[in-house]
Formats: structure tokens, C-alpha cells, sequence
């Protein structure tokens, strides 16, 4: 399973970079506000920044909603960096686009997604990634996992090699039910990246470990 963490925070990726266990990262508009990056020229620094500290996909989402913006503009995003995935969201000109993008050598993440009929259409339009969006599924009382888990199924049916990335990650409990579930990817914040770390055993055994050191080596 990939790791990508979903942040537009330098900070953050660098400390989830240095783990050493970090295979790309997502961003997207809402990630890029939060962290204060606004304006064209700032955003595409951003992006190159972050290709530039880590050696995995990076996803830069398009802003337009019509065909001709969104090619023009994921052509651009591609051109900044061989890290760039472009990300497109799952309305009906962005499965033009995916379809375009990969006709021609663009890599993509499709955005978004909030059902297994989405995930088809991304599949067959030749997108790279499909990005469910588990947390907010979950807030709506459905299960996320479900949904991850038909998508798998239906691109177990037919060898669609688009990759499951589920995204809207918001605890290290999501992270193992799509490992469990066999997602290809997941993307999280680093908050729930280093809450896999955490178990109060390991501490304990630490403190004791260490203490026993001490009184053999007085
Ligand atoms: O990867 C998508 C993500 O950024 C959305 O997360 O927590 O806003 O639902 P959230």
C-alpha cells in the first residue's frame, strides 16, 4: 500500500518525507487556502516545491470546469514537473479530460469520487487514480470502507489498473480498514500517519527496557 500524505504544508511533508515511508502527496484548493498559498503564481511554486522534497506522484488539481480550460490547464500543471499528477474532478467535462489526458501521456487523479458508478466511469476514461472520499462518506453515516471495497471489487472484475486512493483520511483507524480492504493508496494527514506509531505497550516497554539498561551499566 502507498502512502501519500494530503497536505499542501511544506513542514508537514518534510517531516513525513524524513520517516522515510512517504510515496507521494495530494493536494487541493481548500489544502492550499488552509496553508496560505493564494494566487496562480504562488500555488504552481507550491507544487514545484513540493516535487522538489519528494520523490513520488504529486496531484495538482485543475480549477476549470469545462473541457478546453481543464486540458489547457492540466497541460500546464503536467509541464512543471515529472512528479505532477493531475487531478481532475468527477463531473461530466473532467471525464473528457481524464479521457484526453490519457490519450496523451498525462497522468491523473480523478477527484471527488462518492460512488462506485463514479469509479467506473473514471476507470473506463483511463484515469490513473480514483480518489473516493472516505470521511466525508462516513459523515454521512454510510461506511467509506464499503464504498472502497465495492470499487475494489468491480476493478477486480474487470483489470481496470486504475489505482484506489482513498482519500479524506481522518484517523490511523481508516488507515488499516483500507489496508484491510486493500486500497492501493492511501492519503492522510501527517496526524494520522504518525497515530499509527502510537501504542501504550511500546512506551511502557521502552521505559522499562531502558530502565533495566541503566541499573546493569551503573
Ligand atoms: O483528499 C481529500 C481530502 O483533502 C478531503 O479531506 O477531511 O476535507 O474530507 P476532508
Amino acid at each position: 500500500m502507498k502512502f501519500f500524505i494530503d497536505t499542501a504544508n511544506l513542514d508537514e511533508i518534510k517531516e513525513a518525507n524524513d520517516l522515510g515511508v512517504l510515496d507521494g502527496v495530494t493536494t487541493n484548493p481548500s489544502l492550499m487556502a488552509k496553508d496560505g498559498v493564494t494566487g496562480k503564481d504562488s500555488i504552481l511554486k507550491r507544487y514545484v516545491d513540493i516535487c522538489n522534497i519528494v520523490d513520488g506522484d504529486v496531484s495538482a488539481e485543475v480549477i476549470s470546469t469545462d473541457f478546453n480550460g481543464m486540458v489547457k490547464e492540466g497541460e500546464m500543471l503536467a509541464s512543471l514537473h515529472k512528479n505532477i499528477v493531475v487531478k481532475v474532478p468527477m463531473i461530466k467535462e473532467g471525464v473528457k479530460a481524464l479521457k484526453y489526458f490519457s490519450e496523451n501521456g498525462i497522468r491523473t487523479n480523478c477527484t471527488l469520487v462518492f460512488s462506485a458508478g463514479q469509479a467506473i466511469l473514471a476507470a473506463k476514461a483511463g484515469a490513473d487514480y480514483v480518489s473516493p472520499f472516505m470521511g466525508r462518506v462516513d459523515d454521512t453515516t454510510w461506511d467509506g470502507t464499503d464504498l472502497i471495497d465495492q470499487i475494489a471489487v468491480i476493478y477486480g472484475n474487470y483489470g481496470f489498473e486504475t489505482e484506489i486512493l482513498a482519500a479524506s483520511i481522518r484517523s490511523p483507524l481508516h488507515i488499516v480498514k483500507c489496508a484491510e480492504i486493500g486500497a492501493d493508496v492511501v492519503t492522510c494527514p501527517l496526524k494520522s500517519i504518525m497515530g499509527l506509531l502510537n501504542h501504550p505497550l511500546t512506551d511502557i516497554g521502552l521505559a522499562k527496557f531502558l530502565a533495566d539498561y541503566k541499573k546493569g551499566n551503573k
